[in-house]
Parts: C-alpha cells; structure tokens; sequence
C-alpha cells in the first residue's frame, strides 16, 4: 500500500473510531452493560485484546474475573493473548500505533511519523532484519494515556515523538 493511500484509509478510520471508554461511558450502569461493551469492543478491534478485558472491568466495575467469564463463552468473541496478537506476523516485536481519536489529537500522527522514520518502513510492513513491524490500530482501549502504542501487546503510555528511540533502543539490546 502506498503511503497517501494508507494515510487516507487512516483518515477514514479516525471518522469512524468511537473509543471504547466512550463505548463504556454509553452503557455503564445499565444491566447489558457488559455483553454491550464486549460486543462494540469486538466490532471495533476484530478480537478483543486480553488485556482490554481488564480495562473494560476497571471502567463497569465489575471485578475482572466475572469479565473475563462472560467474554470466553459468550457466542462470536474472540479473546486473543498478547503473543497471540504478536505470533501473526513473523517479526520479532509488533509495535501498533493507536490511531483513535483521543490518540490521534494527542498526537498519534506524529509518533507514527517518527517510528517510521525510525525504522525505514511505513504502517503494515515489517523491517528487513524481521525485528519490528509497524502497524496502525483504532483503539487499544486506554484513550485517556494517549497517545498509546504497544509493543508485543504491552501499552506505552504518553508516547510522544522524542522518545521512540528510547523505546527501540530497550528491543534492539
Ligand atoms: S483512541 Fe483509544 S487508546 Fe487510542
């Protein structure tokens, strides 16, 4: 994909990103809150990042276990680990880049510019030696610690453009 290609399909994202803790303010305190969240969370991300589970806990106060629960069984969720989310491409660190509104005025656009700069390739590809991949996600559910990344599935909080070398020095040791 060419790069104003992407940066337009982005753009389009951004329009449609409803952040999950807009997803959980709507339903929270309402007796289908959960499946509600669980369901909208699916829909926005394609799966539903294991660690997200704890944060939509955090946001309903329901305890984590009960969440966890519900989101195993309930028909059409899939709950992926992070080595999960990192085991479908081949390099060895996945690094996502959150694109979500609340990320994105945070931000995001120009932490995305500097991790490309960084690594000599663009959002969807991975570097020659297979160390980093870069990709662009809508939301990874912490909208108030934007602007987000995540490495292998770990969240980097309050990312901002003059510490993306820091943060591939500590992968590159
Ligand atoms: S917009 Fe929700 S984590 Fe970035």
């Amino acid at each position: 994909m060419d790069h104003e290609r992407r940066h337009n399909h982005q753009q389009e994202d951004e329009g449609q990103c409803t952040s999950i803790d807009a997803v959980i303010e709507e339903h929270k305190g309402r007796p289908d809150a959960l499946i509600r969240v669980l369901e909208e969370a699916h829909s926005l991300l394609g799966h539903l990042p294991e660690e997200l589970l704890d944060y939509i806990a955090a946001g309903l106060e329901i305890p984590p276990v009960d969440v966890h629960a519900v989101a195993s069984v309930y028909p059409g969720l899939q709950i992926k680990t992070g080595e999960e989310i990192n085991g479908e491409n081949d390099a060895k660190h996945k690094i996502c880049v959150c694109k979500g509104t609340s990320c994105y005025i945070k931000g995001a656009n120009e932490v995305l510019d500097r991790l490309c700069r960084e690594l000599n390739i663009e959002p969807g590809d991975t570097t020659p030696d297979r160390q980093f991949s870069l990709d662009v996600v809508r939301c990874v559910g912490a909208c108030a610690l934007g602007s987000v990344l995540t490495v292998d599935g770990e969240i980097y909080p309050q990312v901002k453009p003059e510490k993306i070398p820091k943060i591939l020095a500590k992968f590159n040791e």
